[in-house]
């Protein structure tokens, strides 16, 4: 059934960025991950994207990014003629689309995973409301995860409160490599309160782009163990999720950060791209850690910038040792107080 009732042509949502604490490197197929990763959303870095479905002229996709005219509107023009495999409504319309992000471009955040997390709920909303189906249902959030995969991997991650998980494992079931599913029963309490202190080292352009990362795995030497490392490395971090065990989430997070530089260090061509104060805040930090006996840890992205994660209860003392010990190795003294979010929310206007 299709129906063309002024309500379905406009739909405007809020989607957060991600930072994965399993890493996704690596690809098979289209856009399917080479081996399972497990995130969790951010509260402040996010994406507002409005979508109007209209048929004036001839131009297939207008795309405004703060209000003005973006080159970005060749990206998703090709991703609005794939995802019409899907979404057949897509042909019949025009698309005038707005977006803006709450952080700085150069801020090292993700912002392919809110902005695809953030286009794809806008597809699904018009899609459910085109074919008259209940928006309120697991059925949508898959849809958007799926869409937002096809955009950028990690999005798919973007539409779920906390924590989530993409990518087939045995834990279970539901577990997809198309979508991801939300990690909703069971999460101890002591990790609601997960901050995440974003250490701004160079937030100069990407020194590899993270398609040509994943394919950089192909024929990676390593690929079969990182393969098998991400699945045990999700295990754990599973069960320390479960039962609150702040170490062993320590030591998983840092050493999955890690293999990833790893892997794109010893990858062919080889990259380094974590920058000599990346090392001094991860030594720093690993000091302080043992100093003070406060469970803190890092993370990495694709990049030089070190995320720093701790808990609510130990606030006040991280955040006077970032003030004292790590902003001198931060470019300008810049990080970004972000921390685990409450997933996207539908904007009316
Ligand atoms: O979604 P992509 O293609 O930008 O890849 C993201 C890869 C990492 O950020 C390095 C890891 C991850 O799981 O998010």
């Amino acid at each position: 059934m299709t129906g063309t009732v002024k309500h379905t042509h406009w739909s405007k949502w809020k989607c957060p960025s991600n930072i994965a604490l399993v890493k996704y490197w690596g690809k098979r197929d289209f856009q399917k991950p080479m081996n399972p990763s497990l995130s969790f959303v951010l509260q402040h870095a996010f994406t507002e994207t409005s979508v109007e479905l209209h048929k004036d002229g001839d131009q297939k996709v207008e795309f405004y990014f703060d209000g003005l005219p973006s080159s970005f509107g060749d990206r998703i023009e090709m991703y609005l003629d794939h995802v019409s495999t899907w979404l057949p409504w897509v042909n019949k319309y025009n698309f005038r689309i707005h977006s803006c992000n709450s952080f700085p471009h150069s801020a090292g955040i993700a912002s392919s995973a809110s902005s695809f997390g953030a286009l794809a709920l806008c597809l699904t909303e018009l899609d459910f409301a085109i074919s008259g189906k209940e928006t309120d249902s697991p059925e949508f959030w898959k849809k958007a995860s799926e869409l937002a995969r096809m955009g950028s991997g990690s999005a798919c991650r973007s539409v779920y409160a906390g924590f989530s998980i993409w990518g087939q494992t045995q834990l279970f079931e539901a577990c997809s490599d198309e979508h991801a599913i939300p990690l909703l029963d069971g999460v101890h309490p002591v990790f609601y309160g997960l901050q995440d202190a974003i250490l701004m080292v160079d937030s100069g352009i990407k020194e590899v782009s993270s398609s040509v990362g994943h394919r950089l795995m192909d024929e990676h030497f390593y690929q079969r163990s990182r393969i098998a490392q991400a699945h045990e490395n999700i295990n754990k971090l599973y069960l320390a999720l479960l039962t609150g065990n702040q170490l062993e989430f320590l030591e998983v997070v840092e050493n999955e950060a890690l293999s990833l530089h790893a892997m794109m260090m010893t990858s062919n061509p080889s990259f380094i791209l974590l920058k000599p104060n990346s090392l001094e805040l991860i030594n720093r930090i690993r000091r302080f850690r043992e100093k003070s006996k406060i469970p803190v840890c890092f993370t990495i992205d694709a990049g030089p910038n070190i995320h720093l994660l701790y808990f609510q209860e130990n606030e006040l003392d991280v955040k006077a040792f970032i003030e004292r010990e790590l902003l001198a190795f931060c470019e300008n003294r810049k990080w970004i107080d972000d921390g685990i979010g409450n997933g996207p929310e539908k904007l009316m206007n």
